[in-house]
Parts: structure tokens; C-alpha cells; sequence
């Protein structure tokens, strides 16, 4: 499959160029293997010196001990989704949202997103979703080519298998757009994510405010969509996703069997598997495993799936992604160091995993030649304070 990522320059080319200089001295330098005591230099945007020591350059900036890590990058946000549409039925002018959005990513951390969209539209009902990722890819790119961004943006797109448009949906989209993700999305009721029809109805019902007989009608709708479609889908929009140069990703495996097909259909990383014996599959298949921040802080699924915590005991986690809480991101990057007891494994999973999965040569870790996208976090107390967000040498938060 070709990638639209495989040359470091093509991935920053849409990026504005670094400003200055910058040196972060005396700090303790999360690198891939280790934590240095030393200073990062970065230049043109590009990190040109990593050295080791206390000392302090002139025009260097102390940093006192605290730490540096990469920028983190974030594979799945619903993010955006929340600022075009803060309010069910609300639509929110899109170019503020986008700012407002990359605004707060960079506030977190994040200094590479993956924007998530949905494909695939249902045209009527409670449950019903409009047509909408053509035009706000349209309008992010346009963003981006105008360099109005802090942090650097890339579109997922949500394949819904359940859904009656995907396949037009998708056929909209060119290699040209550079989408970096396409992710097989099927939340047919009961089964995968939703095997519990309590936890649906709390996810979908009440969040679209349907009634007793709403919500079944809902579920008899997708079911039915499933049947008509799901085959079909699924086919074509892995052919789409090779057709665009995306990696593909699967989302919500829950048995053996869903790994292997999977695997059949060439995904590269898998969103939030549900049980330990498909993440356990997953590992056997070289599929990376990502698993939610808000599940590993809040130390289970809201809905009612495997704990993250579990594969991260068991060595079954590789990816961690903010899915609907920014800030959760690093959060969980330290929660895990604690739980493993190596800071350098636990910011690869919000950093060099995620680029790697993502197919990103040029970022995700402290090495010279990649981009100069890091952060200064200090340790207060039991707490880990974000003090500094630079995207490509540029103080971006
Ligand atoms: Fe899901």
C-alpha cells in the first residue's frame, strides 16, 4: 500500500516552517531508551543537538530539571466533533471550531492529531447522521494550507459499516486528501463494543434523548442495516482505504475470529479491542494495540469492556488515545509510567507508537533530524504539570 507518509518531508511540508532557535537545557530528556540529564537544541524546526550535562548556553533556556518529552501524537479524537457540534443538533461555524479545537489539543500536549470524521450517513430517525466529513475535510486542509494551525493536523475517517451512504461517502475522497487513517467502525447492537444493550442504550439513547420505543426501533434499524450492508461495506472500504494510502485500522475486535479477519484485510493497529483473547490475538498478528485514556484513568470501559489497565499489566498495550478527553492523553502516559516503572516505554505509547502505527517517520521521539515538537512537563507533587508546547520549535501552548 503506498503511503502518503513514508517521506519525512512530504508529512511536514503543509506545516509552517519553526521560528528561531530554541535550547531547553538542564532538563531531564525523555529519550527511547532512557532519561538523559542534558539539553535539546532545536533549529529550523528540526531538532539539531541532543547533549548531555547540566550546563546552561547562553540564550538557553533553564528548565530547572523538569522534564522534555516528544510532542504526543493522537491516532483518535471525536475531539472535533464535539466543537462543530457542541449541542445535539447544534452546528457550530466550522473554521472557529477547527481553531478552538487545535487550541485545546495544543493545550494538552497533543502536537499531531489524527482528526476523526464520520462516513457513512443514516437519513432519518433520532439516530440519524448527516453527510458532513467531505466538507469539513474541504475546510480543515483549507486551514491548514493557510497555516492557521498550532499542531499538525491529519484526517481519520470513521468507516460506518452500519450506514446506507459509506461507500458513496468515501468515493469522495482522493489519494490527493492525504488521509491518513480509515477505520472499520461497526457498532451493529450487541455485539463488539455493545454487547451490553443496557450500556447502548445509556451510549445512544439518552445521549439522543429516544424514547423506550425509539431506542428499539433504533437498534431494528441498525441491525437491518448490518444485513443489508455490512458485507459489502466492510469489502469496500478496505479497497478504499488501500485505493487512498491510509492505514487501516479495526475497531472494537472482540473474539479470535474479528482478529483474523483483520489481519485478512492488512489493518495496522486496532482501536480498543475488548477482550484480552483479541488483544492477545492481536499481538500474535503484529496488529499494534490501542486502548482509551479515559479507560486506563478511569481504570475501566464505560462500556463494561476489558480494563486497559488489564493489557497494560499484560504487556498487550502498545497505543494510547485521548478518544473523547484531550488532557487525558499525557495524564495517562505518567499513569502508566508509574504502573511499569519505565517513563521511556510509557511516553512511547503517546508518542513513537502511534507515529510509527500512523506510518510518521519524521516524529514521536527526542532524536536529532526529527521534528521539534516537545514539551516541558514538571513534576509537582504527585502531579505532572505541562509548563511548554512547541510544534516544530514554535511555543505553541
Ligand atoms: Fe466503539
Amino acid at each position: 500500500m503506498n503511503s502518503p507518509f513514508q517521506s519525512a518531508r512530504l508529512a511536514t511540508t503543509h506545516d509552517t516552517s519553526g521560528s528561531g532557535d530554541l535550547c531547553l537545557a538542564n532538563a531531564r530528556l525523555v529519550l527511547p531508551d532512557r532519561v538523559l540529564v542534558g539539553a535539546v537544541t532545536i533549529e529550523n524546526g528540526i531538532i539539531a543537538d541532543i547533549s548531555e550535562g547540566d550546563q546552561v548556553p547562553a540564550g538557553a533556556v533553564d528548565c530547572a530539571g523538569d522534564l522534555i518529552l516528544p510532542g504526543l501524537v493522537e491516532l483518535h479524537t471525536d475531539n472535533l466533533e464535539r466543537h462543530i457540534e457542541p449541542r445535539p443538533e447544534v452546528d457550530w461555524p466550522h473554521l472557529p471550531a477547527l481553531l478552538a479545537h487545535d487550541g485545546e489539543l495544543a493545550s494538552t500536549g497533543i502536537t499531531t492529531v489524527f482528526d476523526a470524521m464520520r462516513a457513512g450517513s443514516i437519513h432519518d430517525g433520532k439516530g440519524r447522521y448527516d453527510n458532513y466529513a467531505r466538507k469539513l475535510a474541504d475546510e480543515l486542509l483549507a486551514a491548514r494550507e493557510a497555516g492557521l494551525f498550532r499542531i499538525s493536523h491529519f484526517l481519520h475517517l470513521r468507516a460506518e459499516i452500519c450506514s446506507e451512504t459509506l461507500l458513496d461517502e468515501l468515493a469522495a475522497f482522493g489519494p490527493e486528501d492525504r488521509i491518513g487513517i480509515v477505520r472499520l467502525m461497526d457498532h451493529t447492537p450487541g455485539q463488539r463494543q455493545f454487547r451490553d444493550m443496557a450500556a447502548l442504550k445509556t451510549y445512544v439513547g439518552k445521549r439522543r434523548g429516544m424514547t423506550d420505543t425509539e431506542f428499539t426501533e433504533h437498534v431494528q434499524k441498525l441491525r437491518n442495516l448490518q444485513e443489508r450492508f455490512g458485507a459489502r461495506h466492510e469489502a469496500g472500504a478496505v479497497a478504499e482505504a488501500d485505493r487512498l494510502g491510509a492505514v487501516l485500522a479495526s475497531h472494537d475486535d472482540t473474539t479470535v475470529a474479528h482478529v483474523a479477519t483483520s489481519a485478512r484485510n492488512g489493518v495496522g493497529f486496532a482501536e480498543f479491542p475488548t477482550t484480552v483473547e483479541a488483544a492477545e490475538a492481536c499481538r500474535a498478528h503484529g496488529i499494534a494495540v490501542m486502548m482509551g485514556a479515559p479507560n486506563l484513568i478511569r481504570g475501566g470501559s464505560h462500556s463494561g469492556n476489558v480494563a486497559a489497565e488489564d493489557l497494560a499489566r499484560a504487556g498487550l498495550l502498545d497505543i494510547v488515545s485521548s478518544d473523547y478527553v484531550p488532557s487525558a492523553l499525557l495524564l495517562s502516559a505518567f499513569h502508566l509510567a508509574g504502573l511499569w516503572q519505565d517513563l521511556p516505554r510509557a511516553i512511547a505509547t503517546v508518542t513513537a507508537n502511534p507515529a510509527r502505527a500512523a506510518r510518521l517517520t519524521d516524529r514521536g521521539a527526542l532524536c536529532e533530524g526529527l521534528r521539534g515538537d516537545v514539551l516541558r512537563v514538571r513534576r509537582v507533587e504527585r502531579a505532572h504539570v505541562l509548563r511548554g508546547v512547541w510544534s516544530m520549535g514554535r511555543q505553541v501552548g
